[in-house]
């Protein structure tokens, strides 16, 4: 049975890991070393600079709005005051008490609101059940929800602030305004990589370990000790060979959780989604205007069923200048040899920074979000994006997460992963239920997040698909240099007519 004083392993500083870590360390569990193959230390989670978790991120979107879902969305209002209480905390910091990557004017939370949209007038089910759910559960939190093209809601804001009229017009020129959706003013964009820097730092002021980067941080494999009863892990090995003990070892590695515990391949699968930055030019103060975050959202709009479906979205400009366009509509697995099961294949991220590293996206998203964006924002056009990147979620076969303890080795090995690209927002907040999954006290996540795998003969979330499925990363065409251009080179009309 886990206790304070048991010696605890955590591997992977992602949103999973270092929640886990505050609220153990916070609860006074005193022996917790977390291990990392990225440099977070020293480049606080940048991902342009050598980390490529799916946290490393210069934003995420926080929203309370979730469908039928009343777990996440009660948690995620419960994450809310804790995120507003970190940008205080911040706030009033002096410089010199805050860890590099963070100036007192910096917050992790910006309010901006969430502009969730869909094509065609009528609200679609996933927008009409988060209203729904949200008038009857948190009937003060409805008010603060816009339905767009409703002259009330539209007066409403105007009273709250005149730019909040701005924000809820920002986004019509997609799809040429024929869209409907709502807007949530209760949301906006987390910092994301600030967001991390900060836990870790509250995590090492609560007295947690860290071993960060490569060689030293990264896990080679599970110490597994064959016992009469089972199986035990009792620590992990690194790559620069060292040994750790643990009693627990957690593994929250995010897009390598099945890298790590071969039985997860059946429970989790890392997936590509499809990123795109615009980088604005410091003298080019009209569209910096434009994105702010003071009269901008970030929005999401899905348009479409099966294979012509779209989700993507994007975000207000962030103080470096940066634009980010996110496109999930589909979504890549890259099979590849398992690290110490034989004859297992299980998808692998592939990223700028993993030793096969890879300097393009899949040109199937590029060109739906050029499209889109392209007509919402054609003042972008002359830019072009100027950076990418590929973002490994972790799916689970029904998107909750999966955190509990592997079967089969005796409370030794506990998974903490599955965040299906919504874990972002319950940074300050999850470690509290994964701490009740680890001390086997239930409660309303116990059964959500309970370990499982995939049904044969079921849609599993994609998990069904493996290796021969459509999404394999080897079989989909990559985006050239040119691709990431807007304007098409003039077509010699001209000549031809000579
Ligand atoms: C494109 C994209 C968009 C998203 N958008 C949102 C959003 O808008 N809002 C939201 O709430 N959520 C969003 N999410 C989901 C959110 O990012 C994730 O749920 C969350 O960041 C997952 O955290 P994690 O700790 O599980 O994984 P990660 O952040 O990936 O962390 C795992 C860590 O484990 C480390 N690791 C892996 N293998 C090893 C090893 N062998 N040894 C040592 N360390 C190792 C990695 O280096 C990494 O740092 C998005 C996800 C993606 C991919
Ligand atoms: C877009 O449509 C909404 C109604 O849904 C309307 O209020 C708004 O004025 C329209 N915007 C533009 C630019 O036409």
């Amino acid at each position: 049975m886990v206790s304070q004083d048991s010696k605890i392993i955590i591997v992977g500083a992602g949103v999973f890991g270092l929640s886990t870590a505050l609220w153990l360390s916070r609860a006074g569990y005193k022996n917790i070393t977390v291990f990392d193959r990225c440099p977070l230390d020293t480049k606080n989670y940048n991902p342009s600079d050598g980390c490529d978790g799916a946290s490393a991120d210069i934003n995420k979107i926080f929203r309370t709005a979730y469908g039928t879902e009343k777990e996440y969305q009660n948690l995620a209002i419960e994450a809310r005051e804790l995120w507003l209480s970190w940008n205080r905390e911040i706030s009033e910091s002096s410089p010199s008490a805050l860890p590099p990557g963070l100036t007192p004017d910096d917050k992790v939370l910006d309010l901006c609101g969430n502009f969730f949209l869909a094509e065609g007038q009528e609200l679609q089910k996933f927008h009409k059940d988060s209203l729904s759910l949200m008038e009857k559960l948190e009937p003060e939190c409805r008010k603060l929800q816009f339905v767009k093209g409703d002259r009330e809601d539209e007066e409403r804001l105007r009273q709250l602030h005149p730019n909040w009229v701005e924000t809820f017009h920002a986004i019509d020129g997609i799809n040429n305004n024929n869209t409907n959706g709502f807007l949530d003013i209760q949301g906006g964009v987390t910092l994301a990589d600030k967001a991390c820097t900060y836990a870790r730092f509250l995590c090492e002021k609560a007295g947690v370990r860290f071993v960060l980067g490569h060689p030293q941080g990264q896990l080679q494999e599970l110490i597994v000790a064959n016992e009469g009863s089972g199986n035990k892990v009792t620590g992990i090995q690194t790559c620069d060979g060292k040994s750790h003990h643990g009693d627990i070892v957690i593994v929250a590695c995010g897009g390598w959780t099945a890298s790590v515990i071969p039985e997860a391949a059946r429970t989790v699968e890392t997936t590509a989604g499809t990123l795109m930055f615009i980088d604005v030019p410091k003298e080019r103060k009209d569209i910096w205007e434009m994105f702010d975050s003071k009269h901008f959202p970030a929005w999401s709009y899905r348009r479409g069923e099966g294979d012509e479906y779209y989700q993507g979205g994007g975000f207000p400009i962030t103080k470096e200048g940066r634009l980010k366009f996110g496109f999930r509509g589909r979504k890549f697995t890259n099979f590849q040899d398992h690290p110490t099961a034989p004859n297992l294949r299980v998808s692998t991220p592939r990223t700028k920074y993993t030793p096969d590293p890879i300097k393009t996206i899949p040109l199937y998203g590029l060109q739906l979000v050029k499209e889109v964006i392209g007509k919402a924002f054609p003042e972008l056009a002359e830019f072009g994006f100027t950076d990418f990147r590929l973002c490994w979620y972790t799916d689970s076969i029904d998107n909750d997460f999966v955190i509990d303890y592997v079967p089969g080795y005796s409370d030794t090995l506990f998974i903490c992963s599955g965040g299906s690209g919504h874990g972002f927002k319950f940074l300050p907040i999850l470690g509290k239920h994964v701490k009740n999954q680890l001390e086997r006290i239930p409660d309303q996540f116990t059964d959500l997040w309970k370990w499982r795998v995939v049904e044969d003969g079921k849609i599993c979330n994609g998990l069904e698909q493996g290796e021969d499925g459509p999404r394999e990363l080897s079989k989909t065409q990559m985006a050239e240099p040119r691709d990431f251009k807007f304007l098409q080179p003039k077509a010699p009309a001209l000549q031809s007519q000579l």
